[in-house]
């Protein structure tokens, strides 16, 4: 553990010092096993992918070019819709679960523009060095595909960056690129391994990163962040482990990581589905006290009133329909 701890902190300082300073920084990627580290961030990159779904394809995604003006408009993108950008965690790809629950959640609704980013090729197991070093890179290029959005009609209050785990940190350093905030970030337990103790505020996602930033808890403490992160954070079901996850300690953690993205989409599929009611900042919860707090209670995820801000609690029962292996 303490090796790799030494080799990210080389990655990160390496990354950062020579910033200013890109002629001595090797422009040539590294593979070392069946890792890749990015070293040369130019965007767009072919490592990095941009889709898009509209109620009209439904499943069927389009590739979207930046190099190409007309690529939006030829997609079937509507700027009178709302647009939903969603980005995967490690060892995820946009056409896997949880990320295509999300997707068919807002394809049920037919009011969006559903954008998925792929960087499959950047964040492979077991290499989380290196994807937490590559995510660098997405978020450049994410952040010059949300200014190519903006500048074909896309409206910035109604656009949503969702990231489970990783793709969370994603949203929030996307920012890092851009002059205007964010709207609304939600970030599905957003990944906690080293990024909690070496990771700088550029580097994870806070709530300085969007007017309004929304957390689902639901592996606290392990795979995902403790406690409060955004203006408004939902600890669901004590925040550590999830109903229906069965099996070895690891596996009970990674599924119930994945149940978040879950909740958060039957929220979007069904209006106030899932309701928050206030209680204290901390999370995980204690297994019997979970210390609610007087005040009004709040739907979550989807409908959670913008402006809305403070912890909340959430029980919900086993889901089935949430396919996890
Ligand atoms: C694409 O559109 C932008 C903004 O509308 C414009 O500045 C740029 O020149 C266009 N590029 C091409 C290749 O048409
Ligand atoms: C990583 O992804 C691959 C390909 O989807 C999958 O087979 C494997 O089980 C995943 N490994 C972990 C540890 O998540």
């Amino acid at each position: 553990m303490r090796l790799y701890v030494a080799v990210l902190i080389i990655i990160l300082i390496e990354n950062w010092q020579f910033k200013g300073n890109a002629q001595l920084q090797s422009i040539y990627d590294l593979k070392y096993w069946r890792c890749f580290l990015k070293k040369h961030y130019v965007c767009p990159d072919n490592n990095v992918k941009y889709y898009l779904y509209t109620p009209e394809t439904g499943q069927k995604r389009l590739r979207i070019d930046i190099r190409n003006n007309l690529s939006l408009r030829l997609s079937g993108f509507d700027p009178e819709r709302k647009n939903v950008i969603i980005i995967h965690g490690f060892n995820g790809t946009e056409s896997k679960t949880p990320m295509t629950i999300l997707r068919d959640a807002y394809l049920y609704r037919k009011d969006y523009n559903i954008f998925t980013i792929d960087w499959a090729g950047l964040t492979n197991f077991p290499c989380y060095l290196s994807s937490l070093s590559n995510m660098r890179l997405v978020a450049q290029c994410t952040a010059k595909f949300y200014a190519f959005l903006m500048d074909h009609g896309g409206q910035a209050e109604e656009t949503t960056c969702v990231g489970h785990s990783l793709g969370a940190h994603i949203c929030g350093m996307i920012s890092n690129h851009l002059t205007i905030k964010q709207h609304k970030i939600v970030g599905l337990d957003p990944a906690r391994p080293l990024i909690d103790r070496y990771a700088n505020k550029y580097f994870r996602l806070t709530k300085d990163d969007a007017h309004h930033v929304q957390i689902i808890h639901t592996n606290a403490g392990f795979l995902g962040e403790v406690n409060q992160v955004g203006h408004i954070d939902f600890c669901v079901n004590g925040g550590m482990r999830q109903p229906g996850c069965k099996g070895r300690q690891i596996r009970i953690a990674r599924c119930s990581h994945f149940q978040s993205a879950c909740y958060f989409a039957k929220t979007v599929r069904y209006p106030k589905s899932i309701i928050g009611y206030p209680c204290d900042t901390s999370c995980p919860k204690s297994k019997r006290n979970w210390n609610y707090l007087p005040g009004p209670s709040t739907p979550m995820g989807h409908d959670t009133p913008y402006g809305m801000y403070g912890s909340y609690c959430v029980q919900t029962d086993t889901k089935k329909d949430c396919p996890f292996d």
